[in-house]
Protein backbone atom coordinates (compact mmCIF):
# COMPACT_ATOMS: atom_id res chain seq x y z
CA UNK A 1 0.00 0.00 0.00
CA UNK A 2 2.80 2.11 0.87
CA UNK A 3 4.32 1.60 -2.37
CA UNK A 4 1.63 2.51 -4.76
CA UNK A 5 1.09 5.66 -2.09
CA UNK A 6 4.64 6.80 -2.69
CA UNK A 7 3.98 6.17 -6.49
CA UNK A 8 1.15 8.13 -6.53
CA UNK A 9 3.00 11.03 -4.79
CA UNK A 10 6.34 10.80 -7.54
CA UNK A 11 3.42 10.97 -10.27
CA UNK A 12 1.18 14.25 -8.98
CA UNK A 13 4.94 15.80 -8.70
CA UNK A 14 5.79 14.87 -11.87
CA UNK A 15 2.45 16.32 -13.56
CA UNK A 16 2.82 19.40 -11.09
CA UNK A 17 6.50 19.78 -12.84
CA UNK A 18 5.91 19.25 -16.34
CA UNK A 19 2.44 21.73 -15.79
CA UNK A 20 5.59 24.41 -14.31
CA UNK A 21 7.78 24.71 -16.91
CA UNK A 22 4.67 25.01 -19.46
CA UNK A 23 3.18 27.69 -17.16
CA UNK A 24 7.09 29.09 -17.69
CA UNK A 25 5.84 30.71 -21.44
CA UNK A 26 2.42 31.95 -21.91
CA UNK A 27 0.30 31.01 -24.80
CA UNK A 28 0.69 34.93 -25.99
CA UNK A 29 4.11 34.69 -25.56
CA UNK A 30 4.09 31.69 -27.51
CA UNK A 31 1.50 32.92 -30.36
CA UNK A 32 3.68 35.67 -30.37
CA UNK A 33 7.06 33.60 -31.53
CA UNK A 34 5.08 32.29 -34.10
CA UNK A 35 3.75 35.89 -35.51
CA UNK A 36 7.02 37.25 -35.43
CA UNK A 37 8.96 34.82 -37.24
CA UNK A 38 6.20 35.00 -40.07
CA UNK A 39 6.53 38.67 -40.33
CA UNK A 40 10.73 38.10 -40.50
CA UNK A 41 9.90 35.44 -43.25
CA UNK A 42 7.58 37.91 -45.03
CA UNK A 43 9.97 41.01 -44.96
CA UNK A 44 12.69 38.40 -46.27
CA UNK A 45 10.52 37.29 -49.03
CA UNK A 46 9.45 41.06 -50.56
CA UNK A 47 13.28 41.70 -50.64
CA UNK A 48 14.24 38.75 -51.89
CA UNK A 49 11.73 39.79 -54.30
CA UNK A 50 12.95 42.86 -55.51
CA UNK A 51 16.69 41.08 -55.45
CA UNK A 52 15.29 38.95 -58.06
CA UNK A 53 15.29 41.88 -60.60
CA UNK A 54 18.93 41.40 -61.03
CA UNK A 55 18.56 37.74 -62.14
CA UNK A 56 16.04 38.30 -64.50
CA UNK A 57 16.26 36.86 -67.68
CA UNK A 58 14.70 39.07 -71.21
CA UNK A 59 10.72 38.38 -71.26
CA UNK A 60 10.58 38.25 -67.30
CA UNK A 61 8.33 40.59 -65.61
CA UNK A 62 9.05 42.85 -62.49
CA UNK A 63 6.78 44.65 -60.26
CA UNK A 64 7.89 48.35 -59.11
CA UNK A 65 7.51 50.43 -56.08
CA UNK A 66 4.21 51.76 -57.33
CA UNK A 67 2.92 48.22 -58.47
CA UNK A 68 3.46 48.49 -62.15
CA UNK A 69 4.47 46.10 -64.28
CA UNK A 70 7.49 45.63 -66.27
CA UNK A 71 8.80 44.03 -68.65
CA UNK A 72 12.54 43.41 -68.93
CA UNK A 73 13.49 43.82 -72.79
CA UNK A 74 16.29 41.90 -74.47
CA UNK A 75 18.19 45.18 -75.30
CA UNK A 76 18.64 46.46 -71.71
CA UNK A 77 21.53 48.77 -71.74
CA UNK A 78 21.05 50.53 -68.55
CA UNK A 79 23.21 48.66 -65.72
CA UNK A 80 21.14 45.95 -63.28
CA UNK A 81 22.17 48.04 -60.09
CA UNK A 82 21.01 51.49 -61.75
CA UNK A 83 17.67 49.88 -62.75
CA UNK A 84 17.18 48.55 -59.36
CA UNK A 85 17.20 51.61 -57.89
CA UNK A 86 15.12 53.48 -60.22
CA UNK A 87 12.13 50.11 -60.49
CA UNK A 88 12.51 49.62 -56.36
CA UNK A 89 13.16 52.99 -55.29
CA UNK A 90 15.53 51.38 -52.95
CA UNK A 91 19.31 50.37 -53.02
CA UNK A 92 19.70 46.39 -53.68
CA UNK A 93 22.70 46.79 -51.21
CA UNK A 94 20.27 47.49 -48.19
CA UNK A 95 17.94 44.97 -49.00
CA UNK A 96 20.83 42.13 -48.83
CA UNK A 97 21.53 43.72 -45.47
CA UNK A 98 18.10 43.27 -43.97
CA UNK A 99 17.78 40.10 -45.32
CA UNK A 100 20.53 38.60 -43.53
CA UNK A 101 19.55 40.60 -40.38
CA UNK A 102 15.86 39.37 -40.34
CA UNK A 103 17.16 35.85 -40.52
CA UNK A 104 19.55 36.37 -37.82
CA UNK A 105 16.92 37.86 -35.58
CA UNK A 106 14.39 34.99 -35.81
CA UNK A 107 17.21 32.34 -35.77
CA UNK A 108 16.14 31.30 -32.10
CA UNK A 109 12.29 31.87 -32.72
CA UNK A 110 12.19 27.80 -32.98
CA UNK A 111 11.63 26.27 -29.93
CA UNK A 112 9.65 23.20 -29.65
CA UNK A 113 6.68 25.21 -27.73
CA UNK A 114 5.82 26.92 -30.57
CA UNK A 115 5.18 23.39 -32.63
CA UNK A 116 2.01 23.21 -34.26
CA UNK A 117 0.57 21.19 -31.01
CA UNK A 118 0.74 24.66 -29.07
CA UNK A 119 0.30 27.37 -31.58
CA UNK A 120 -2.24 26.46 -34.15
CA UNK A 121 -1.42 29.42 -36.70
CA UNK A 122 2.07 27.97 -37.60
CA UNK A 123 3.13 26.53 -40.79
CA UNK A 124 6.29 25.08 -39.78
CA UNK A 125 6.02 20.84 -39.83
CA UNK A 126 6.69 19.19 -36.77
CA UNK A 127 9.98 17.79 -38.40
CA UNK A 128 11.84 20.68 -37.59
CA UNK A 129 11.57 19.74 -34.29
CA UNK A 130 12.32 15.87 -35.21
CA UNK A 131 15.27 16.63 -37.00
CA UNK A 132 16.90 19.94 -35.44
CA UNK A 133 20.28 19.03 -36.79
CA UNK A 134 19.07 19.06 -40.49
CA UNK A 135 16.82 22.65 -39.50
CA UNK A 136 19.37 24.06 -38.28
CA UNK A 137 22.06 23.11 -41.08
CA UNK A 138 19.05 24.87 -43.63
CA UNK A 139 19.30 27.47 -41.77
CA UNK A 140 23.09 27.92 -41.91
CA UNK A 141 23.19 27.54 -45.57
CA UNK A 142 20.60 30.71 -46.00
CA UNK A 143 22.42 32.71 -43.41
CA UNK A 144 26.25 31.77 -45.28
CA UNK A 145 24.36 32.49 -48.75
CA UNK A 146 22.79 35.65 -47.51
CA UNK A 147 26.59 36.35 -45.90
CA UNK A 148 27.75 35.62 -49.43
CA UNK A 149 25.35 38.11 -51.20
CA UNK A 150 26.50 40.97 -48.61
CA UNK A 151 29.99 40.71 -49.88
CA UNK A 152 28.95 40.33 -53.02
CA UNK A 153 27.53 43.54 -53.28
CA UNK A 154 31.00 45.30 -51.62
CA UNK A 155 32.84 43.56 -54.17
CA UNK A 156 30.74 44.69 -56.38
CA UNK A 157 31.01 42.22 -58.90
CA UNK A 158 27.73 41.10 -60.85
CA UNK A 159 28.52 37.66 -61.64
CA UNK A 160 29.01 37.05 -57.63
CA UNK A 161 26.14 39.10 -57.02
CA UNK A 162 24.02 36.92 -59.69
CA UNK A 163 25.18 33.94 -57.91
CA UNK A 164 24.65 35.02 -54.50
CA UNK A 165 21.27 36.00 -55.14
CA UNK A 166 20.07 32.58 -56.63
CA UNK A 167 21.74 30.30 -54.05
CA UNK A 168 20.13 32.54 -51.29
CA UNK A 169 16.70 32.03 -53.48
CA UNK A 170 17.36 28.51 -53.33
CA UNK A 171 18.75 28.27 -49.74
CA UNK A 172 14.90 29.49 -48.96
CA UNK A 173 13.12 26.99 -50.92
CA UNK A 174 15.57 23.75 -50.04
CA UNK A 175 14.40 24.37 -46.62
CA UNK A 176 10.15 25.07 -47.06
CA UNK A 177 10.31 22.03 -49.14
CA UNK A 178 11.00 19.83 -46.34
CA UNK A 179 10.20 22.29 -42.83
CA UNK A 180 7.25 23.98 -44.00
CA UNK A 181 3.42 22.96 -44.92
CA UNK A 182 2.39 23.70 -48.78
CA UNK A 183 -0.87 25.17 -48.57
CA UNK A 184 -2.35 26.43 -51.71
CA UNK A 185 -2.55 29.60 -50.79
CA UNK A 186 0.95 30.13 -50.46
CA UNK A 187 1.37 28.93 -53.64
CA UNK A 188 -1.19 31.73 -54.97
CA UNK A 189 0.50 34.16 -52.84
CA UNK A 190 4.39 33.69 -53.08
CA UNK A 191 4.49 31.90 -56.79
CA UNK A 192 7.36 30.24 -58.11
CA UNK A 193 9.45 32.25 -55.17
CA UNK A 194 8.79 30.38 -52.99
CA UNK A 195 10.60 27.24 -54.34
CA UNK A 196 13.76 29.56 -55.16
CA UNK A 197 12.94 28.83 -58.70
CA UNK A 198 14.16 31.66 -60.57
CA UNK A 199 14.36 30.36 -64.54
CA UNK A 200 17.53 32.27 -64.24
CA UNK A 201 18.80 30.13 -61.23
CA UNK A 202 18.59 26.37 -63.04
CA UNK A 203 22.74 26.46 -62.89
CA UNK A 204 22.94 26.91 -59.80
CA UNK A 205 20.33 24.62 -58.99
CA UNK A 206 22.27 21.60 -60.34
CA UNK A 207 25.53 22.57 -58.78
CA UNK A 208 24.10 22.32 -55.31
CA UNK A 209 22.21 18.96 -56.05
CA UNK A 210 25.57 17.97 -56.97
CA UNK A 211 28.05 19.62 -53.97
CA UNK A 212 25.30 20.73 -51.36
CA UNK A 213 27.97 22.70 -49.71
CA UNK A 214 28.55 24.70 -52.96
CA UNK A 215 25.14 26.53 -51.58
CA UNK A 216 27.76 28.08 -49.10
CA UNK A 217 30.04 29.23 -51.72
C1 LIG B 1 15.83 26.63 -42.22
C2 LIG B 1 14.52 26.81 -42.75
C3 LIG B 1 14.06 28.07 -43.42
C4 LIG B 1 14.81 28.96 -44.14
C5 LIG B 1 16.29 28.95 -44.43
C6 LIG B 1 13.88 29.95 -44.62
N1 LIG B 1 12.60 29.68 -44.20
FE1 LIG B 1 10.91 30.71 -44.65
N2 LIG B 1 9.85 29.49 -43.44
C7 LIG B 1 10.33 28.38 -42.80
C8 LIG B 1 9.28 27.81 -41.99
C9 LIG B 1 9.40 26.56 -41.11
C10 LIG B 1 8.15 28.60 -42.18
C11 LIG B 1 6.78 28.46 -41.49
C12 LIG B 1 6.81 29.31 -40.22
C13 LIG B 1 5.54 29.26 -39.41
O1 LIG B 1 4.45 29.25 -40.02
O2 LIG B 1 5.64 29.24 -38.18
C14 LIG B 1 8.53 29.65 -43.11
C15 LIG B 1 7.67 30.64 -43.58
C16 LIG B 1 7.99 31.53 -44.60
C17 LIG B 1 7.06 32.44 -45.22
C18 LIG B 1 5.57 32.58 -44.90
C19 LIG B 1 5.37 33.45 -43.67
C20 LIG B 1 3.91 33.54 -43.24
O3 LIG B 1 3.36 34.63 -43.24
O4 LIG B 1 3.33 32.50 -42.91
C21 LIG B 1 7.75 33.15 -46.17
C22 LIG B 1 7.20 34.21 -47.08
C23 LIG B 1 9.13 32.71 -46.11
N3 LIG B 1 9.24 31.72 -45.15
C24 LIG B 1 10.16 33.23 -46.86
C25 LIG B 1 11.51 32.89 -46.70
C26 LIG B 1 12.61 33.49 -47.43
C27 LIG B 1 12.49 34.58 -48.46
C28 LIG B 1 13.75 32.86 -47.01
C29 LIG B 1 15.16 33.06 -47.47
C30 LIG B 1 15.74 34.34 -47.43
C31 LIG B 1 13.36 31.86 -46.04
N4 LIG B 1 12.00 31.91 -45.87
C32 LIG B 1 14.26 31.03 -45.41
C33 LIG B 1 11.60 27.88 -42.88
C34 LIG B 1 12.68 28.52 -43.47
Amino acid sequence: MKFIYNILIAFSLFIISANLSYADTSYEEKQTMVDVRQQAMQAMWSRLDRLSTLIAVAGDTVVSSDGSTIVIGSINKTQPLETYALIHAKEAKQDAIEISNLLKQVANFWPYHTSVSHVNSTNAERLVWILPEAFERYYTDSVEASNNLNNAFDLNDPSKIKRSVCMLALSCGKCHSAFRKVRFENLKKEGRGWTGSYTACWKYRNEITLNSSAIRE
